[in-house]
């Protein structure tokens, strides 16, 4: 799937450097042709021997290599490729890269790139939370560069947290996601999916029964046609998507709150099953059991991200797909769903604890859209997402 295609890999100073090497190996099997540039700082991680003889190419080290420069320069060395990835991309390369500066090879390398950069960021978890860390983050979003990962767990340095880098294979198909070259390649595609948690107390809290697995699909299958996809998702089950950009959230404010920070988007599905209601009198602290009786839970309304998405004066999505999970009169309650929220489509089904649907493998969805309503037969979830995805590729191809 990769065959032909070229990768500039910098390989950043980090003890994550040694996944890069099986990294280099997973993308040759594939047939990308991977150059290799590494710094100072990387060097002592990995041995540019190990690097040149797994690329099967020589190391690009120095910034002033004046053989090198009359053979290859550094300008045209960064624009030669394909894609650009940044693994690991520590928290001095992302500073570099946020902020404009160009003081060595890797660095001046992706100042004067004009091809697509990836970065894959690995450090320590307080690194990663810095404010400073977020704050470049934010910066080479803004500037376009795909970010994959990092991963949460325990970190070389004895900590638990997000700051892992990604693994070899997940930084595969994110490269493979990004170089394809699908219907949906160059569309950038939201998708919420999961349920809500709304806490009553720190310890307490009120979900639904989403597992998170039809969003996950649609998520999966929108990649594979090349988009660019931004997964939103509650505290679901299911294992999260590869190759996709990932935001965990909580509550539906959050849900809200990253929605909008990923807007532009050229579609939105909206799969999550957000709470309607959040605990409006949520307590700081947990509530106990009192002589006085039972606590009482006020509710307030959740914004309706679908809605509010849907009716935005600018900035609205090409396409704006939403569900209803709905136990009676599915196509009635789904149409007038539709016209209330102002949504292009929607995904109706009926979640009726007797179809086994929510938290099943299978789905028997209604597409409504103002055609009217089409009823696809029952199919695995997979399935769904696969047909949706190609449908939603025609909606944007023909848009
Ligand atoms: N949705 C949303 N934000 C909310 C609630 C729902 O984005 N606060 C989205 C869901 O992701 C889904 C669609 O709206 O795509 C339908 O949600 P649903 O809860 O079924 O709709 P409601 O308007 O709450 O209708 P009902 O009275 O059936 O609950």
């Amino acid at each position: 799937m990769l065959a032909g295609k070229r990768v500039l890999l910098i390989i950043g100073g980090g003890i994550a450097a040694y996944k890069v090497l099986d990294l280099i190996r997973r993308l040759r099997e594939r047939g990308a042709e991977v150059t290799p540039v590494m710094t100072r700082a990387a060097e002592e991680f990995v041995t540019p021997l190990s690097v040149s003889a797994l690329a099967g190419t020589e190391v690009h080290r120095d910034l002033f290599d004046l053989t090198k420069e009359a053979e290859m320069g550094h300008i045209q060395l960064s624009r030669v490729a394909d894609l650009v990835v940044v693994a690991p991309a520590t928290a001095d390369l992302m500073g570099k890269m946020a902020g404009g500066l160009a003081n060595d090879l890797a660095s001046t390398l992706l100042m004067a790139t004009d091809t697509p950069v990836m970065i894959v960021p690995a450090m320590n978890v307080r690194m990663w939370e810095h404010p400073a860390t977020q704050r470049n983050l934010a910066l080479l979003q803004g500037d376009g560069v795909t970010v994959v990962g990092p991963n949460s767990g325990d970190m070389a340095c004895g900590e638990f947290g997000p700051g892992r880098m990604s693994e070899p294979m997940e930084i595969v198909e994110a490269i493979t996601a990004k170089l394809s070259t699908g219907p949906l390649a160059g569309k950038r595609v939201l998708v919420t999916s999961g349920p809500t948690h709304e806490p009553i107390d720190p310890v307490r809290y009120i979900a639904n029964r989403s597992s998170g697995a039809q969003g996950t699909a649609i998520a999966n299958a929108l990649r594979d046609l090349g988009a660019e996809v931004i997964f939103v998702t509650g505290p679901a089950d299911a294992a999260r998507p590869k190759g996709v950009t990932v935001v965990e959230v909580e509550s539906a404010r959050e849900m809200h709150a990253a929605v909008h920070d990923a807007l532009p988007v050229d579609a939105g599905v909206f799969a999550a099953a957000v709470a309607d209601w959040r605990v409006a009198s949520a307590s700081d602290s947990k509530i106990k059991k009192t002589a006085g009786g039972l606590p009482v839970l006020e509710f307030a309304e959740n914004p309706d991200i679908l809605a509010e998405v849907s009716q935005l004066a600018t900035g609205r999505p090409g396409l704006v797909v939403g569900f209803a999970a709905e136990t009676d009169d599915v196509v009635a309650h789904a149409t007038a769903k539709r016209q209330r929220k102002g949504c292009d489509w929607i995904v109706a089904n009926d979640v009726s604890p007797a179809t086994g649907i929510m938290g099943g493998s299978e789905n028997a969805i209604i597409l409504i859209s103002e055609d009217g309503a089409e009823p696809w037969e029952r199919m695995g979830k997979d399935e769904v997402a696969r047909r949706l995805a190609a449908r939603i590729a025609d909606a944007l191809g023909s848009a």
